[in-house]
């Protein structure tokens, strides 16, 4: 049976009808119809599903959306800002960091909230902030270099 919840995400209101079972990424993409956050491996190794709860970093794929009602959800369609990119999202782009892009979304989720919370990350630092991401297609030496170019984008804003 399916009750009303009301989701906050990106900071619209979404009232959605929902089992009791209904992942969040579920409910992003099917209910809200907001389809940037990737299923990938729906089973928490992948991070394709990433997006921010209350600022964290979450896998939506395991998280269930009744448990997200009064918290603010973040999504990567969230990210820039009144059309304007995230530096992260032009690095991205300037280093083809993105092949066929499925893990994209969720790349960048994490990477905005690492550079929320560390404007001059070590490379060592970046990768463990990405390690719960997984590519298959870039080789993440070009995802590592556009994250070192965010840092200088961001100092020059
Ligand atoms: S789809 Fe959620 S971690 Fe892979
Ligand atoms: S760009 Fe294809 S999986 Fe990362």
């Amino acid at each position: 049976m399916k009750s009303l919840i009301k989701l906050h995400v990106n900071r619209d209101l979404h009232e959605i009808a929902v089992n009791s079972n209904r992942t969040l990424l579920e409910a992003l993409r099917y209910d809200c119809h907001l389809t940037g956050t990737k299923q990938g491996c729906d089973m928490g190794d992948c991070g394709a599903c990433t997006v921010l709860i209350d600022g964290v970093p979450i896998q939506s794929c395991i998280t269930l959306a009744v448990e997200c009602v009064g918290k603010e959800i973040l999504t990567v369609e969230g990210i820039a800002k009144q059309d304007k990119p995230h530096p992260v999202q032009i690095a991205w782009n300037n280093h083809g960091a993105s092949q066929c892009g499925y893990c994209t979304p969720g790349f960048i989720v994490v990477a905005k909230w690492l550079f929320d919370h560390n404007s001059n990350p070590t490379e060592d630092e970046i990768k463990i902030a990405l390690s719960g991401n997984i590519c298959r297609c870039t080789g993440y030496t070009k995802i590592i270099s556009a994250m070192k170019e965010t840092i200088q984008l961001m100092n020059n804003e």
